[in-house]
């Protein structure tokens, strides 16, 4: 039989460093690795793009059941407004059942047979795989994930200003707690990684501590 694929769940809110330290953590051990939070964001772009309202449960379950391979590498899926619209559809049970599946299949089967996979998101750790052997809870300041944030849409080109950045985190990360269904929070088994005072090396250096703690034989 197949040895089981290894997970590592990793969780946080907006602009955490959670992708960094997943890309970075899947390379080092040769494992597949899924931003989670691209399946939200394709289907509130979907929604945006037919000119759909992202709160309309309907539409956007359609939207979620019918994501193909394009809508996944739809060229605005880092944008602010997509990323609104990604936390408003996620609000919905409806959509997040649809896309529950292919996230258990990738870290159950990742793909072109690597022997784990790393998922970042929301709810990697309490819903899409409780089983998972290990489980990072990564935050940081309001302020900080930010100034991160800012930065990296400064960098591409989007106009936007500090306040308004740090005003639609907030409101984005309000709406992932409060959310009913598979609120952002950490698994009671998840390691805190409070990255505010860490650069990535640092950051991806107490991961790999806290990951070959805890899968160590
Ligand atoms: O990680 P991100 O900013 O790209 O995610 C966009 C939105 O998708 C986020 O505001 C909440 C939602 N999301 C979620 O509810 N569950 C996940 N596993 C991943 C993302």
């Amino acid at each position: 039989m197949d040895r089981q694929a290894v997970t590592i769940a990793i969780d946080g809110p907006v602009a955490a460093g959670k992708g960094t330290l997943a890309r970075r953590l899947a390379a080092r051990y040769g494992y597949a690795y899924l931003d989670t939070g691209s399946l939200y964001r394709a289907v509130g772009a979907k929604v945006l793009r037919q000119g759909g309202d992202p709160d309309d449960a309907a539409v956007a379950a359609g939207a979620a059941r019918s994501l193909t391979d394009r809508d996944l590498a739809a060229p605005d899926l880092r944008s602010e407004a997509v990323g609104l619209a990604a936390s408003k559809v996620a609000a919905i049970p409806e959509v997040r059942a649809a896309l529950l599946d292919y996230q258990r299949r990738f870290a159950a089967q990742p793909p072109d047979g690597k022997p784990g996979a790393v998922l970042d998101g929301r709810d990697i750790g309490t819903v899409v795989c409780p089983a998972a052997p290990v489980k990072l809870f990564v935050t940081a300041s309001d302020e900080i994930r930010a100034r991160r944030r800012h930065r990296e849409l400064l960098d591409r080109g989007e106009n936007a200003s500090f306040e308004q950045v740090l005003a639609d985190l907030r409101r984005r990360d309000a709406q992932d707690s409060a959310r009913n269904t598979a609120p952002l929070k950490p698994a009671p088994d998840a390691h805190l990684l409070d990255t505010s005072n860490l650069d990535i090396e640092a950051a991806v250096a107490a991961a790999v501590d806290i990951v070959a703690a805890t899968l160590k034989p």
